[in-house]
């Protein structure tokens, strides 16, 4: 059945893939929250600005009377909470902005939903949906032959990026369990695909290997991360909405753990045959060992078990084919690139370059 959704951070790199899917699929009404921080980028819904089942609203999960507004103008039976501040070594740099939005942000968010949700009848309240996207990195890092991460894993977050996600999860909880506000919550692994702001591994890599500059691998490049393509975790978050426990949990992912140095070897193969350098060298000349992260996680991995067995969810993509479509709409997209890598990205990559040994400016 069509429905009304609350999606917020819509217009950053998961939200705004959700949001165009959901349109796509032909779902209902999205009415679409988002600040527009630096990663909040209004191109990346261009293929929906005329669509009258998208209503763009420029504002803060943290202004309880503008939710507020919008809960009872809209109506909808559902939240996906997608903003937050999200890149790691932002949260290393200035911790603040982190727990503004993801700790206190979050905290007025349910605050909100959770007076409006009170005041609906019997019916709606069972019905209604908050559902809460998180990380993996909550769990913390893994050594090198522990089992992935399971929902009952201790939460032991290392960067304040995860500390302030993890207390954002806390809040979920304590709001199913104390005032009963039926809630979902997802702890997806690394999300790679379209709209990735070139901040993150992935894209950077990308876009610093097609502008002739270095590859930056922290420390020794043997840290691990498990990916999974965008459009997969949007997937999950769809069958969790639609059939998941109210209450529960779900940890999302591809069971696709790779080192950093095979993912960025990985790209250079791929761009070395799709868009070859002009001197016949292959892009892994660029590649650049840099200072490391402060408390850099050694390893995360997903057990996604649950959500396959429980809701029959499972990635479609593999991560040689998310991966090929992913530097196909790179190579295609480069207008979006150098749109979003001007202004503020250039002032970050100097600064936070700079300080690992590398000029990246
Ligand atoms: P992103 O940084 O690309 O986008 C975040 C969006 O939230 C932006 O559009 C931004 O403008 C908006 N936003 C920030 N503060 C806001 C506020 N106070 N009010 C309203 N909007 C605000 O992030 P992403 O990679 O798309 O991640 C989305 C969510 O998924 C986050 O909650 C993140 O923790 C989670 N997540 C991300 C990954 C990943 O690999 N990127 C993996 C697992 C979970
Ligand atoms: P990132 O994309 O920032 O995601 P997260 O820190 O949330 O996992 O980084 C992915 C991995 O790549 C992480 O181990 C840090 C590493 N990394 C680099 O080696 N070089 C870089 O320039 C960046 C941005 C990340």
């Amino acid at each position: 059945m069509s429905k009304t959704i609350l999606v917020t951070g819509g217009a950053g790199f998961i939200g705004a893939n959700f949001v165009l899917e959901w349109l796509r699929l032909g779902l209902g009404k999205v009415v679409n929250l988002d600040k527009l921080t630096y990663a909040g980028n209004l191109e990346n819904l261009l293929a929906v600005q005329h669509n009258p089942q998208h209503v763009f609203v420029h504002g803060d999960i943290g202004d309880q009377t503008l939710v507020t507004k919008l809960l009872h103008e809209h109506q909808p039976t559902a939240i996906i909470n997608f903003a937050a501040e999200s890149h790691v070594d932002r949260s290393i740099h200035g911790p603040e902005d982190f727990i503004q939005t993801n700790v206190l942000g979050s905290f007025h968010l349910l605050e909100s939903v959770r007076a409006y949700w009170n005041q609906l009848s019997q019916a709606d309240r069972q019905v209604w949906r908050f559902l809460h996207v998180s990380t993996d990195e909550v769990y913390g890092s893994l050594t090198a032959d522990a089992p992935a991460f399971t929902e009952n894993h201790a939460y032991a977050p290392n960067s304040p990026y995860s500390a302030s996600k993890a207390a954002s999860d806390h809040l979920v909880r304590a709001y199913h369990h104390t005032y009963g506000l039926p809630t979902l919550t997802t702890n997806c692994s690394n999300n790679y695909g379209p709209h990735h702001f070139p901040e993150k591994l992935i894209p950077l890599v990308i876009h610093n290997a097609l502008t002739g500059k270095a590859l930056p691998i922290y420390g020794t490049g043997l840290q691990i991360r498990d990916w999974l393509y965008v459009t997969d975790h949007c997937s999950a978050i769809r069958r969790v909405l639609e059939v998941g426990q109210v209450g529960e949990v779900y940890n999302v992912g591809g069971w696709n753990e790779m080192a950093n140095i095979n993912v960025v070897k990985t790209l250079c193969q791929i761009l070395d045959s799709k868009k070859p350098r002009a001197d016949g060298q292959s892009y892994a000349e660029q590649i650049s060992f840099v200072e490391d992260r402060l408390g850099h996680d050694q390893r995360y991995a997903i057990d996604a078990s649950k959500i396959h067995q429980q809701l029959g969810w499972k990635p479609a993509e593999s991560f040689e084919s998310g991966i090929e479509k992913t530097v196909t709409w790179y190579l295609e997209n480069q207008a979006w690139v150098n749109n979003v890598t001007s202004g503020e990205y250039r002032h970050w990559v100097a600064k936070h370059y700079a300080e690992r040994g590398e000029e990246l400016a």
